[in-house]
């Protein structure tokens, strides 16, 4: 053989290997609902959804790795046992949903570590799934659940967003993918991402509400007296049931879950080109071309019945209660309960706002006015971690919704100037007189 004949030969091997590298590309998918209860039904019923959505497009078990309580196909309260529905008239999705990681393994350790394919950590817990992606995959992240200015929350602890954009910039680093699409349902859940998630490493995201502002649950369920889903959540769901994915794009889609999802501001972040220049196929799917059956459009008036998440609870007990006599045990019951709930609204909000105030109390009176009226943007991260783990610490979980809910004025705090240390003064004023508080979350 000649030489130039040689080079020819090894560079079509080259070429060869490459393409098969290609189309080797696998895809991956992680899904995390963070809360328990069956008042919280509605989250895991959300990833049980999609799971279904990424299982009939052709994504193996082996890629998915899904992180879910698991607590209420066998509920007391479920009417259906075994069965779990995500719209009115809907079927079951519980089926064929992979136990990787349930009740105390849901945790963010955990999902940090499925994110980094830290197989050695994770021997022994839950199945020890991980992602093993790598630089030819494509991955698609999926959470849902409660949240708070710069934070999410999990059955078991919460993840900053500093945590999350660390992992994600080490996933980046390590080639853990080619291309990531990140969904995350929560209440101010753009405040993940934003200022935070850089548009040049390959990963688009969409959040349910802007990073100020409630997310939405939906689909109130009489027979089964809980909310089924939340409304970004199955706005994007039923958009990849109903549509060709393998013709839309993520924009597309984005766009849809955005007019539709009408009670707050659905975002997108980092690399919005890759939005509009892929399609929803690439990381729901096995990026195969064939068309799956598309599931026809539900009945979307069914969603005017919307609430933001802060008011689920509360509205819940008024329509269990509706449905009782007046002066019957049952509803006086229920009374107490939906009492019991507007306390604990009270006392969280009161406990917060009395840190505000003794963390200022040297005179700077219109500074607590400010910090309790107007949220600032939360650069201040480290600070914003250690004041609300020590009032996780110190005065009540702060998974409960009442509490994250108030959290943006302890992130003012720390905007503001304070130091960590006045804050945690201020903290310990406060909640060692009243004691640690055990509230329902
Ligand atoms: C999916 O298919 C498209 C078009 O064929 C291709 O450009 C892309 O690299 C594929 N993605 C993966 C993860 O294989
Ligand atoms: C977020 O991650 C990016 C890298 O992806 C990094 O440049 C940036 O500094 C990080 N932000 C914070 C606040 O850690
Ligand atoms: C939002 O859309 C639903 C239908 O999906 C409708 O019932 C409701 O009135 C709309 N709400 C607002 C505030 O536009």
């Amino acid at each position: 053989m000649l030489l130039s004949q040689h080079i020819i030969f090894i560079a079509s091997i080259v070429l060869i290997g490459a393409v098969g590298r290609s189309a080797a590309g696998q895809n991956w998918a992680v899904l995390v609902a963070g809360s328990n209860g069956w008042y919280n039904y509605r989250h895991q019923s959300d990833v049980c959804h999609a799971y279904q959505i990424l299982h009939k497009n052709g994504i193996p078990d082996s890629n998915i790795i899904v992180m879910m309580y698991d607590d209420l196909a066998k509920d007391k309260q479920n009417p259906t046992k075994g069965v779990i529905i995500n719209h009115p008239d809907g079927q079951d999705v519980y089926k064929g949903v992979p136990h990787d990681y349930t009740g105390k393994t849901v945790t963010p350790k955990n999902f940090i570590n499925v994110l980094l394919g830290k197989k050695d950590l994770m021997k022994g817990v839950g199945s020890g799934k991980v992602l093993e992606s790598g630089p030819d995959d494509n991955v698609f992240i999926y959470f849902t659940d409660h949240g708070a200015t710069g934070l999410v929350a999990f059955p078991t602890g919460v993840l900053y967003a500093k945590d999350l954009n660390k992992t994600i910039a080490e996933m980046h680093t390590e080639k853990k993918y080619k291309e990531m699409v990140i969904y995350i349902e929560a209440c101010e859940s753009g405040s993940m991402l934003e200022g935070l998630l850089p548009d040049n490493i390959n990963i688009y995201a969409t959040t349910a509400s802007n990073a100020e502002e409630s997310s939405y649950a939906c689909y109130y369920d009489a027979k089964r007296e809980t909310y089924l889903g939340d409304l970004y959540s199955v706005n994007w769901m039923e958009d990849s049931d109903a549509e060709d994915i393998t013709k839309e794009t993520l924009f597309k889609q984005f766009q849809v879950t955005q007019q539709t999802t009408n009670l707050s501001h659905v975002m997108q972040y980092g690399d919005l080109t890759l939005g509009a220049s892929h399609n929803v196929i690439e990381f729901q799917g096995a990026n195969k071309t064939n068309k799956q059956q598309s599931a026809g459009r539900m009945n979307t008036l069914l969603k005017g019945d919307a609430v933001a998440t802060v008011d689920v609870r509360q509205s819940i007990l008024s329509h269990r209660l509706a449905k009782f006599a007046v002066n019957s045990i049952e509803r006086m019951q229920l009374e107490r309960e939906l009492a019991q709930t507007t306390e604990q609204r009270e006392i969280i909000s009161k406990t917060i706002d009395s840190i505000a105030q003794i963390a200022f109390q040297v005179n700077r009176a219109n500074a607590y006015e400010t910090v309790t009226s107007k949220r600032m943007k939360l650069t201040q991260h480290d600070c914003y971690k250690a004041a609300t783990q020590h009032i996780h610490e110190k005065c009540f979980d702060i998974q409960n919704e009442y509490a994250l809910n108030k959290l943006w004025i302890v992130a003012n705090l720390c905007e503001i100037g304070l130091q960590s240390f006045t804050i945690n003064h201020a903290i310990d004023n406060v909640c060692d007189a009243l004691g640690r508080q055990n509230f329902q979350y």
